[in-house]
């Protein structure tokens, strides 16, 4: 299986930086959102990203202008009709991907894989709202997508041996580095993850030390690149919320009940660096 064009749907944080890299390594990019200003605002964090490059002699002004050409805005999803590939990043919610999905399926051509950025969603379930559950497949990417080197690809039940190949084969154009891993909530990364981000909220909530002390000891005693009350801030608090209910409710285990303080602080519409207040506050 050769893939020349993508559709990514979504162009959030993650979908923006998926585009990203995608049009860089070469490939056609349909960006794909509701309405225009999102897609507008996504296209402009990416230029932002490509112009940092330029300035940092990483990358040349036509290479720049090349990735920009490669991608093609989009808000209709029936541009799927066009890819040999839909990245869908939209957001964290299964009914909204079990949607999508299904239309997609009803779009894209038979050749097309739908893959799927999700941080903790079963992929198997995913799969099963389409009629191709063989070409269902997880791709999820870290954040920041441009600058993170792994893609977790996750195997659904029924995800062809060939499909698999096709994914890898395409992380590694992107200059990523796939690790393979098997459909369970949370996968391996936020398996991991978010039960430490939720232990470092539950210190702050029982007043072990301060916000601030919490950070320090990662970043400094396990040199963590950012504290763990920094990182939810940065991944938004109510992905960390959503994927650690995936967490309890897939495996049913007290150990991976959410903080308190985090439902009050999602409850608040304090979401992190997106709405400027989180743990810490933003400009
Ligand atoms: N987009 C593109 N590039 C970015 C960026 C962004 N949002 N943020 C930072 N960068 C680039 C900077 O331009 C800089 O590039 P240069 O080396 O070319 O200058 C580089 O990253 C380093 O940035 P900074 O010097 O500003 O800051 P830093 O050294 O603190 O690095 C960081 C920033 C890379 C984000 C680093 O703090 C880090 O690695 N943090 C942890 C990130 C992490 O854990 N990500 C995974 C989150 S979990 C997830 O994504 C999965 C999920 O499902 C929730």
């Amino acid at each position: 299986m050769v893939i020349k064009t993508v559709m990514v749907v979504g162009a959030g944080q993650m979908g923006s930086g998926i585009a990203q890299v995608c049009a860089t390594a070469g490939y056609k990019v349909f960006l794909n959102d509701l309405k225009d200003e999102l897609v507008a605002k996504g296209c402009n964090i990416i230029e932002k990203n490509l112009n940092r490059q330029v300035e940092k002699g990483r990358m040349t002004e036509i290479e720049k202008a090349n990735a920009i050409e490669n991608l093609i805005r989009s808000t209709d999803l029936n541009d799927a009709e066009n890819v040999d590939i839909v990245i869908e990043a939209a957001t964290e919610n299964m009914d909204v991907k079990k949607a999508i999905f299904a239309k997609l399926d009803g779009i894209a051509p038979e050749h097309t894989i739908l893959a799927s950025n999700t941080s903790s969603l079963p992929i198997t379930e995913i799969a099963a709202a389409t009629s191709r559950p063989e070409k269902v497949i997880g791709m999820h990417f870290m954040n920041p997508v441009p600058v993170m080197k792994l893609v977790e690809i996750i195997r659904g039940l029924a995800t062809g041996d060939e499909v698999y190949e096709t994914i890898e084969r395409m992380a590694k154009v992107l200059g990523k580095v796939p690790v393979e891993v098997n459909d369970f909530p949370g996968f391996v990364s936020n398996r991991v993850l978010m039960p430490m981000i939720n232990e470092a909220i539950y210190t702050l909530y029982e007043g072990v030390a301060t916000k601030e002390a919490i950070d320090e000891v990662l970043k400094l005693g396990m040199n963590h690149p950012m504290g763990p009350l920094t990182l939810a801030d940065f991944i938004g608090l109510d992905t960390c919320l959503y994927i650690m209910e995936t967490l309890h409710e897939g495996f049913g285990d007290d150990k991976y009940r959410p903080c308190p303080l985090l439902r009050k602080y999602v409850k608040a519409g304090w979401l992190g660096k997106k709405t400027g207040r989180g743990f810490y506050t933003y400009d």
